[in-house]
């Protein structure tokens, strides 16, 4: 039978929390050590921290300086181009994929990068992200470390995914898995850790924020240095339309000497659920959809356009220096966010389900919050329509459909640019047959011509 340390009792008792072990006789082997695991990973003294700041009277925001941000073309020069292909030569790029979310709006039972979104093949999500990065490094002959985060719920899977497709033609050793941390829930208004269940605490991942701690922890920092790695791709598990690691934009962030470069896509209209990029305090910084100001989010140029449309796709570039400097000071703060948790209540043993009010704190890192540390920042435009189609929701705006229609129009363009006519029919280019529309002119055949739906690879 697993003990309870000395230790951990003295950090449950010192910090409030002793309820944890009502029903501890009644808990089997496993679950005690369960609980043993998750109660040492906390870190008390900060979540006591959170659960104060939740509580204080919410003071008048201080009043901050709003501004649009200035945004960097999308043309890229020859000398641009030169110094992204160059970094990638020489191996200092690696990509960071970000795949510890819940997908709770999707409702897929696995983790959503096995999502099979290709509009012909059914590839992965994970599938199509691997084959672009395999198809990089044979284009500079350089392998591209992939970095793949996980989260508890979803790190057995993913890395048994990977493996079971032999990494896509990947090296296994430049796949690097790596776990982000988690957080508990506590009760909104004892601050009491909640279980989800006998022995088992009601946590979850502590936000894509929650990388940069990760990275160092998990020594990953470390492995980059040592592989001579200098900047990192870092995007989400959803898009498929994702542009990997591409030449002008790494070479834009060299010339810049930036160190962290955003991707922007234009908001067409204010309500468009996404956040956007803004000056705040005459740094670079995000604000979420939810918190602009409608007046904000409705002002206009005199053209017409968006006053604040500089939409975030998620796709950023970071140098490894500047990570690692985040992470030698504590990484980044945490948002709270109420939330209605069902949980069990191991005093009266009972399954305790919410009211109709939030009854709980969860502890969330968000990675934007990284922006305006950095000192020198970029942020370059993008194509939506090339460039970012995430999977979010079931069905409606970005679902399965909306990302399957948007990745058919994107090759049916590459195609006709080709002279290939698509006849209407549902196309898919693989990135091993070609990642752009320069490089599917060179490969398609002579008179090729397209009868149904077409999968090239
Ligand atoms: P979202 O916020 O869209 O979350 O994450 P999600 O898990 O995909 O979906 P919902 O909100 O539960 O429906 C954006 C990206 O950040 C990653 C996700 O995997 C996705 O790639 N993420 C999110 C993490 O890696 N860890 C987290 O703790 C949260």
């Amino acid at each position: 039978m697993t003990n309870l340390p000395a230790d951990v009792l003295s950090r449950l008792w010192a910090h409030n929390q002793a309820h944890v072990l009502a029903g501890w006789d009644k808990l089997a082997s496993s679950q005690r050590a369960n609980l043993v695991a998750q109660l040492s990973a906390i870190n008390f003294a900060e979540l006591d921290q959170l659960i104060a700041k939740a509580k204080q009277v919410t003071q008048p925001a201080k009043s901050q300086q709003i501004e649009p941000l200035p945004v960097t073309p999308a043309v890229v020069t020859p000398h641009e181009t030169q110094l992204g292909e160059d970094a990638l030569r020489r191996g200092e790029v690696a990509a960071l994929i970000v795949a510890g979310g819940q997908g709770s709006r999707l409702g897929f039972e696995k983790p959503k990068g096995m999502y099979p979104v290709g509009p012909v093949s059914g590839a992965s999500l994970f599938q199509i992200h691997a084959e672009k990065l395999l198809a990089l490094s044979r284009r500079y002959g350089k392998p591209i470390p992939f970095l793949v985060m996980t989260s508890p719920a979803t790190d057995a899977e993913t890395r048994e995914y990977f493996l079971a497709n032999n990494f896509f033609g990947l090296n296994e050793a430049d796949v690097i898995f790596f776990q982000q941390g988690t957080m508990p829930a506590v009760c909104a208004r004892t601050g009491r850790l909640l279980l989800e269940e006998p022995g088992n605490l009601a946590l979850s991942p502590n936000g894509h924020g929650g990388t940069i701690t990760a990275l160092a922890e998990r020594g990953v920092l470390t492995e980059l240095q040592k592989r001579g790695v200098k900047h990192v791709y870092y995007f989400q598990v959803d898009n498929p339309l994702l542009k990997m690691c591409d030449a002008g934009f790494v070479g834009k962030h060299i010339a810049t000497r930036s160190e962290a470069s955003s991707k922007v896509v234009f908001k067409t209209k204010p309500e468009e659920k996404v956040g956007v990029f803004a000056l705040l305090d005459g740094k670079c910084g995000m604000i979420e959809y939810s918190d602009l100001p409608q007046e904000l989010a409705t002002a206009r140029e005199a053209n017409g356009e968006l006053r604040f449309r500089a939409g975030n796709p998620a796709i950023h570039l970071f140098a490894v220096d500047f990570l690692t400097r985040i992470t030698s000071s504590g990484g980044l703060a945490f948002h709270i966010a109420r939330k209605a948790v069902t949980h069990f209540d191991p005093e009266t043993q009972a399954v305790v389900k919410p009211g109709t009010e939030p009854n709980a704190l969860k502890f969330e890192r968000f990675i934007f919050d990284a922006l305006p540390l950095a000192e020198r920042w970029l942020a370059v435009e993008t194509s939506r329509a090339e460039e970012f189609s995430p999977l979010k929701n079931a069905t409606g705006a970005d679902s399965p459909e909306t990302v399957r229609a948007d990745q058919i129009a994107l090759f049916s363009r590459w195609l006709e640019a080709a002279g290939v006519p698509t006849q209407e029919q549902p196309v898919e280019i693989s990135p091993l047959f070609a990642l752009d529309p320069e490089e599917l002119k060179r490969q398609i055949p002579p008179k090729f011509a397209i009868g149904g739906p077409t999968y090239l690879k």
